[in-house]
């Protein structure tokens, strides 16, 4: 495991799921880490979750709203920023034919355009030599029903993954996670049974026979914001959705 300490690190959506299993063991490796969120109370509790012992700021904002972006990043010193992951995203499905347009703008505003003002506006902030690690999601390349226009936003991360890296380098990396399915918080919208029976049967269809914990997720964000050979990657944390048999063995 590497040594991060004197690094910064912003997770935006660093309040819940895998950015804050990520802040957890970036902090553990001894960096100091920023959490962001429009929540403030959502970040309070995630800043009590952390080690005490270890420098940990907040940063509320909504990243759809660029004023707010860009007032919250003109709060960080110029250059202090190694590491930026972006998790945060509301996202939504339904029948092609039926789902509100309003509905499917509002969720490329988030899973998209946040994404990429974020990005932009951080550019000031972050150090030569930083990362950027974004997150789109199996379903860019392995379809769902229902899931057509979050496919479509995945894949626009994943193509402005390659774009920003060829970009941006040699100054700064850019690489994307594409997780399958994660138990975190994400799903708790859903009533608990029906969460739970989702779960239990996208898991027993997986090669690996279960559905990903956001720790397991983390451990690929550190790599790819830490190894300095990497750029312009998609990496599938996902538990071998993307060569699954839709057939039960
Ligand atoms: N979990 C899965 O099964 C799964 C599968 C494939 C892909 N993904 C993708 O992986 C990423 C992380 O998912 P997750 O499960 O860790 O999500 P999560 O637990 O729901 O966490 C989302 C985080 O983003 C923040 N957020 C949401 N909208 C925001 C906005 N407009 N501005 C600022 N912060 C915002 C949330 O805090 P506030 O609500 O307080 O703002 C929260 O901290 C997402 O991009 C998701 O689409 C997840």
């Amino acid at each position: 495991m590497r040594d991060l300490t004197a690094r910064r690190a912003l997770f935006v959506g660093g309040s819940s799921g895998m950015g804050l299993a990520s802040a957890r063991l970036f902090q553990r490796l001894g960096a100091e880490v920023i959490l962001a969120g429009r929540s403030s109370d959502r970040l309070d509790a995630a800043r009590r979750t952390l080690d005490a012992t270890g420098p940990v700021a907040v940063l509320a904002f909504d990243m759809t709203e660029p004023e707010q972006v860009g007032e919250a990043m003109s709060r960080l010193e110029a250059e202090q920023i190694d590491f930026l992951v972006i998790t945060a995203a509301s996202v939504t499905h339904g029948p092609f034919a039926e789902q509100p347009v309003s509905e499917l703008r509002a969720m490329f505003d988030s899973k998209f355009w946040g994404v990429y003002g974020v990005a932009r506006a951080a550019l000031p902030v972050l150090r030569d030599g930083g990362a950027i690690v974004l997150f789109s999601g199996v379903l860019s390349r392995r379809p769902g029903i229902n899931c057509a226009a979050l496919g479509a936003a995945c894949a626009a991360v994943e193509a402005l993954t390659r774009g920003l890296a060829l970009e941006l380098g040699p100054r700064l990396r850019v690489n994307c996670i594409a997780p399958g399915m994660v138990r975190t918080e994400l799903h708790d919208r859903l009533p608990a049974e029906r969460r739970e029976s989702m779960f239990e049967a996208t898991g027993a269809s997986l090669p690996v026979g279960r559905i990903g914990r956001a720790e397991e997720v983390a451990e690929a964000v550190l790599l790819a914001a830490t190894n300095g050979y990497m750029t312009g990657q998609v990496l599938d944390v996902d538990g071998g959705h993307t060569i699954r048999q839709y057939a039960t063995r």
